[in-house]
C-alpha cells in the first residue's frame, strides 16, 4: 500500500490506499480516470469527514480536485451559484457571505466538500443543504456521460440523498453542485440554540448581518465540537433516530426532560442525548471516546484504529438498545477492505 490516508479522513486514522488519485476537470476525469478503474475497487472521497477506514484501503481512492465558484443568473430576488464538487464546503459559504448571496450561513463550518454536500444532505441549525440546491451535476461511470440530477430527483431527506442509496453507489461522481440562494438576508433563527446564540452575542440595537450570523454559527460549532485538526473526529458519528409518538410518551414518563421534536413521521430524538443519558458522555475505551461537550461525537483520543472506533461504537448501540429500546444507526460510513459495508 503506497499512499498515505492520513491527510484525507478526519478521525486521523494512519491508513494506506494502493494508489491516490485527483482530477482538475470533468474532461480528465472522462478521459483518462474512469477508463483505468475497472480494474481495482475504488472509493471517491471529498475530505474525509464522514469516513471510518476499517483498515487499508485495497484499491484507488479518488479525490476531485473540481474547484471554482460562480455565479451563474439573477432573477427577481434567487441567485444561481455554481461551486465545484471539490471546492471546501466553508470557503463556498464564506464567498457566499461575501457577495451577497444569502441562505447558507447556518451551514457555516461544516467539514466537508461540495460534492459531499449534495451527496449526505449536510445540515445544521435547522437548515439542510436540500433546501439550497438547485441540481447537481455527475458523471455516471458506466457510460462516462453527464447526467444532471434536479433536487426533485435527488430525493432528498435526512442526511439522505440517492446518492447514497445502496444500488446507486459507486454509479455517479459528482463533479458540480448549483444552489438557489437569495439577494435577500432572512437569517433562519427557528433553532433554539441559534436565537439563544444571537442575543447573547449580539448587541440588543445592532441589526443581525449574515456575516455576524455566520461568525455567531462558528463560534458555536467550535464550543461544542472538536476543532478540527487538533481532535480526530467525523462530527456527528450517529443520525438522530425518529421514534412513534407512544415510544416517546413511554421515554418522557421515565424521563420527563426528555427532548424531542415532532417530524412527518413521528418524534425525533437526539441521539446525543439517548447516549449521554446511558452516561457515555466522555467515555473511553482504548483510544477511542464519546466527546465531552457532545455526545453524539466519537473522537479518536490519540493513536486509534478504525476497530476501535467501531467497536465503542457497537457498544453505545447496544447500550442505548439495551436501555431505551432504540436502535441509532451511524451517519458515518464504515470503509473495509475495499467497500463501503
Ligand atoms: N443533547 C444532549 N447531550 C448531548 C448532545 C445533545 O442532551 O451530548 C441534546 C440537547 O438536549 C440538545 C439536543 O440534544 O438540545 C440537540 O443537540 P444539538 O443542538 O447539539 O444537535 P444534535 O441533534 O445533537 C444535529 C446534527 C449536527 C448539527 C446540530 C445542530 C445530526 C446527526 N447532527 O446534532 O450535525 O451540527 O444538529 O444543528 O443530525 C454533523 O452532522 O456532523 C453535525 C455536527
Amino acid at each position: 500500500m503506497s499512499h498515505s490516508l492520513l491527510p484525507h479522513n478526519t478521525f486521523g486514522l494512519d491508513v494506506r490506499c494502493k494508489s491516490f488519485v485527483e482530477y482538475a476537470d470533468t474532461e480528465t476525469l472522462i478521459r483518462q480516470v474512469l477508463p483505468r478503474l475497472s480494474a481495482t475497487p475504488w472509493l471517491h472521497i471529498g475530505s474525509g469527514s464522514n469516513l471510518l477506514f476499517l483498515g487499508d484501503y485495497d484499491g484507488t481512492v479518488l479525490h476531485s480536485g473540481i474547484r471554482g465558484i460562480e455565479m451563474l443568473r439573477r432573477e427577481g430576488e434567487n441567485v444561481w451559484v455554481k461551486a465545484g464538487a471539490g471546492v471546501v464546503w466553508d470557503d463556498f459559504v464564506e464567498w457566499a457571505v461575501n457577495h451577497a448571496c444569502f441562505g447558507a450561513e447556518n451551514l457555516s463550518l461544516i467539514p466537508g466538500e461540495v460534492g459531499a454536500s449534495a451527496v449526505q444532505n449536510i445540515g445544521a441549525y435547522g437548515t439542510e443543504v436540500a433546501d439550497l440546491i438547485e441540481e447537481v451535476e455527475t458523471v455516471e461511470v458506466a457510460t462516462g456521460t453527464v447526467k444532471v440530477f434536479s433536487a426533485e430527483d435527488c430525493d432528498y431527506s435526512y442526511r439522505h440523498s440517492i446518492f447514497k442509496q445502496p444500488e446507486n453507489r459507486g454509479k455517479f461522481i459528482v463533479t458540480h453542485v448549483t444552489y438557489r440562494l437569495s439577494t435577500v438576508f432572512r437569517p433562519d433563527l427557528n433553532y433554539k440554540a441559534t436565537r439563544r446564540a444571537v442575543e447573547e452575542r449580539l448587541p440588543k440595537d445592532q441589526p443581525l448581518t449574515a456575516a455576524d450570523l455566520r461568525r455567531i454559527i462558528i463560534d458555536v460549532r467550535r464550543e461544542k465540537l472538536p476543532e478540527p485538526g487538533i481532535v480526530g473526529s467525523a462530527g456527528s458519528f450517529f443520525m438522530n433516530p425518529v421514534v412513534s409518538e407512544e415510544k416517546y410518551a413511554e421515554i418522557k414518563q421515565s424521563h420527563p426532560d426528555a427532548p424531542g421534536y415532532a417530524v412527518e413521521n413521528g418524534v425525533k430524538v437526539p441521539a446525543g442525548w439517548l447516549i449521554e443519558t446511558c452516561g457515555w458522555k466522555g467515555r473511553t475505551v482504548g483510544h477511542a471516546g464519546v466527546w465531552e461537550k457532545q455526545a453524539l461525537v466519537l473522537v479518536n483520543r490519540g493513536g486509534a484504529t478504525g476497530k476501535e472506533i467501531q467497536h465503542l461504537s457497537q457498544l453505545i448501540c447496544e447500550d442505548v438498545k439495551a436501555h431505551f429500546g432504540i436502535v441509532i444507526k451511524p451517519e458515518v460510513n464504515f470503509v473495509e477492505g475495499g467497500k463501503i459495508i
